[in-house]
């Protein structure tokens, strides 16, 4: 397996696999590796005949007071995993390998950040669609594989190649969840053992609410209600926001249909948490582990 941290060999190197024939999958991560990030490889190595994942904590997507220099890191480790899960390259840049000295112009998400995580991190989405954009013209992947726990992000970055003209395929693959339906999330390592425990009831309220649909309740103000109420019995858990929003728009729907996101965001201790269903598909239909 490859380890590349300069663009221009990186490019190379896809150059070289696409010119013998190949196709080529990337994984962008920022890395300190769980389960859900091998299931994107996984994912990746079906659409793809090599996958590169790319490690790199994008200091443009955290704002200032936010978890850029504790993000958790452990690259021997990813390394290792990315190998044994049958990854080609890892492609892990330093900061200043990707950004320069300088940088002046970004990608912007517009109004896709008017709701769900934007309004309560200014500029992440930004970030986030710039960075993808330069993986993208590093790395020319023929398909790129994001995780629907990130359902914003992942919707945003669809919009930013459909238009931007990229010639690259955007693959959304399920939430991946611990056997107590609590998302994998490299935060999650923030979280305390009672934190943990408190965490069930994130994917708890978003059941409820899942069931409720079911039984016929369709009002986004009584869904969400009854997913605060649920997270309210946990002293712990703080809530920041829950809505029921158009998976294309992003904007929020007064009534719910099957396709209708709903999606909240916590904290809980150090940890901001984020979760989400498709409102007829629910908690149930992601993947859970062991
Ligand atoms: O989801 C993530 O880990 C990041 O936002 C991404 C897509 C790798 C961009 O830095």
């Amino acid at each position: 397996m490859q380890l590349i941290s300069d663009p221009a060999e990186m490019r190379q190197w896809s150059r070289t696999q696409r010119a013998a024939g190949h196709t080529i999958g990337l994984v962008p991560t920022m890395g300190f590796l769980h389960e859900g990030h091998l299931r994107l490889i996984d994912n990746a190595r079906t659409k793809a005949d090599l996958v590169v994942v790319s490690v790199f904590v994008n200091p443009t997507q955290f704002g200032p007071g936010e978890d850029y220099s504790t993000y958790p890191r452990d690259l021997e480790r990813d390394r290792e995993l990315i190998r044994d899960r049958g990854g080609q390259c890892v492609f892990a840049p330093e900061t200043a390998d990707m950004y320069g000295s300088d940088p002046v112009v970004m990608v912007r998400a517009g109004r896709l950040a008017d709701h769900l995580c934007g309004p309560h991190r200014a500029g992440h989405f930004d970030g986030v669609l710039t960075i993808v954009a330069k993986l993208f013209n590093v790395v020319e992947p023929d398909v790129a594989v994001f995780g629907r726990k990130d359902a914003q992000q992942a919707r945003i970055i669809a919009r930013m190649v459909e238009d931007l003209d990229f010639p690259t395929e955007v693959a959304v693959a399920p939430t991946v969840r611990e056997r107590d339906l609590v998302a994998m999330s490299s935060r999650n390592t923030y979280l305390t053992p009672d934190e943990r425990t408190a965490a069930r009831a994130i994917p708890r309220s978003l059941a409820q609410a899942h069931s409720l649909f079911l039984e016929g309740k369709t009002d986004s103000a009584s869904l969400t209600a009854s997913i605060r109420s649920v997270l309210g019995e946990e002293p712990l858990v703080d809530i920041e926001y829950v809505e029921a929003v158009d998976p294309d728009s992003l904007s929020p729907v007064t009534t719910a249909d099957s396709d209708t996101i709903v999606a909240l965001a916590v904290r809980l201790g150090k940890a901001r948490l984020i979760d989400n269903i498709i409102l007829g598909a629910g908690v149930e239909a992601d993947e859970v582990v062991g």
